[in-house]
């Protein structure tokens, strides 16, 4: 019923009065009822995001949202998290893909049948974006890269890319959200180019879309993370950990599981995060090197640690980047030694002081130690089981 008055809606404005009148005489009310310039049917998109789409059923997996949500870089870390809370709210979800089937098979679980669509894409051909947004009515882009590659530079990937994103979804014109995700950290002062490249997309797309939301979260934690799990490969391997600098830099790790409920927040709100950066961090701040003790508690190994200056940590993590368009064959990805890395970790990346935070979207994060790092039992010696876990040792009332 709802989806045909909406449609007769539209056939107002179109029909001629003798059927308007016999519209009128089926649905009798009063004449401002009919046109746009009734407050009821004018749009409501720039003030409300999508917070009046038409819903339908109790709000889970099977029920609608009424969002039909693009997700740049789903097949990543955070996409996987992101695209099972839109699933579970029951929206639809466009996944564009540049890979193998392989990259975005997991995703496909997460929905309904029909409900989470796989579209292969070429992030450099601006039709087959176009054709992965024609059916949204919200985009939210992820792709991001920390390391360059013989194809992609960080500007390309981080700013480039994010740019072009938005200029087409302001050209699409149906596009009622678009989230962008960046970095905590990114300015066009920082030492590392990724943080720098994140900065000048988050600027190009608020020139864009002025209404467009973006979310810089910190490191994020989780089971797939690209920080604690190559430290835990690293120790196990070698039995010992190098720790850049003094390991005295600040950071505010965040776990993904809520970084993905924070876009959800966003995207549920009745437009209030529109046009806003949120600065998205957990609600410790570890050193470095007491994160480290976390993953070497969560791993039951005793702690051994090879303190590298910056500088020479810097200088091993250089060849690779000399050689990267050099060598006719790809490198290999880096992991502790990335020198952008190197550049952004020699400074503290917290969260500001005046910044908007989870908590302005109702959201309290979760304490890193506890479930958030179990993940890492993984990597005990002797097994999983080895010793209880770490929740076992807590009171679930103290992950609070
Ligand atoms: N992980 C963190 O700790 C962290 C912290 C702060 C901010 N962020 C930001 O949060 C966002 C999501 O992070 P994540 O950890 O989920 O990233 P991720 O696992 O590396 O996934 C990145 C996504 O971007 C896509 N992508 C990368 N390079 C691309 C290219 N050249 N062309 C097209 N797509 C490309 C990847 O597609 P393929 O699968 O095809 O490669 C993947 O879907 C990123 O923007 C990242 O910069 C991450």
């Amino acid at each position: 019923m709802q989806t045909a008055c909406r449609r007769l809606g539209h056939q107002y404005i179109k029909q001629s009065p003798a059927s308007l009148y016999s519209l009128k005489s089926v649905y009798p009310l009063s004449d401002q009822y009919y046109g746009v310039e009734n407050p009821r049917m004018a749009s409501t998109l720039a003030t409300k995001g999508v917070g009046h789409l038409v819903r339908k059923g109790t709000g889970g997996r099977s029920s609608v949202s009424g969002i039909v949500a693009t997700v740049f870089g789903a097949t990543g870390f955070l996409g996987r998290y992101l695209v099972q809370q839109l699933a579970k709210m029951g929206s639809q979800v466009l996944v564009p893909f540049r890979g193998s089937e392989d990259s975005q098979r997991h995703l496909k679980l997460m929905g309904d049948l029909g409900q989470i669509v796989p579209m292969k894409y070429n992030p450099r051909d601006e039709n087959s974006i176009k054709a992965v947004m024609a059916k949204a009515n919200v985009v939210i882009n992820l792709i991001g890269r920390e390391y360059e590659t013989r194809n992609y530079s960080f500007e390309e990937v981080n700013h480039h890319m994010a740019e072009q994103l938005a200029v087409i979804a302001k050209e699409h014109g149906g596009i009622m959200r678009y989230i962008q995700v960046s970095c905590l950290g990114a300015s066009p002062s920082s030492a590392s180019k990724m943080l720098r490249a994140k900065a000048a997309a988050e600027e190009a797309i608020l020139r864009e879309l002025p209404e467009a939301t973006v979310m810089r979260p910190a490191v994020m934690v989780g089971t797939e993370d690209r920080i604690l799990n190559p430290w835990a490969q690293f120790a196990k391997k070698y039995s010992f950990l190098p720790l850049i600098g003094d390991g005295s830099t600040k950071i505010q790790p965040v776990y993904v599981v809520d970084v993905a409920s924070a876009i959800i927040a966003a995207l549920k709100d009745d437009g209030t995060s529109m046009g806003n950066i949120y600065e998205l961090g957990g609600p410790d701040i570890y050193t470095m090197h007491e994160l480290a003790e976390l993953m070497y508690d969560t791993i039951r190994e005793w702690p051994h640690y090879v303190r590298i200056p910056f500088p020479i940590a810097k200088a091993l993590a250089t060849p690779r980047e000399l050689l990267l368009k050099k060598v006719p064959f790809p490198m290999p990805v880096p992991t502790i030694f990335n020198l952008d890395q190197i550049e952004a970790f020699s400074t503290d990346t917290v969260v500001s002081t005046n910044a908007l935070t989870f908590e302005d979207l109702g959201i309290a994060p979760r304490k890193l130690k506890g479930y958030p790092v179990e993940y890492l039992i993984q990597y005990r010696k002797g097994g999983p089981m080895y010793g209880s876990t770490v929740s076992e040792k807590l009171t679930p009332k103290s992950w609070n």
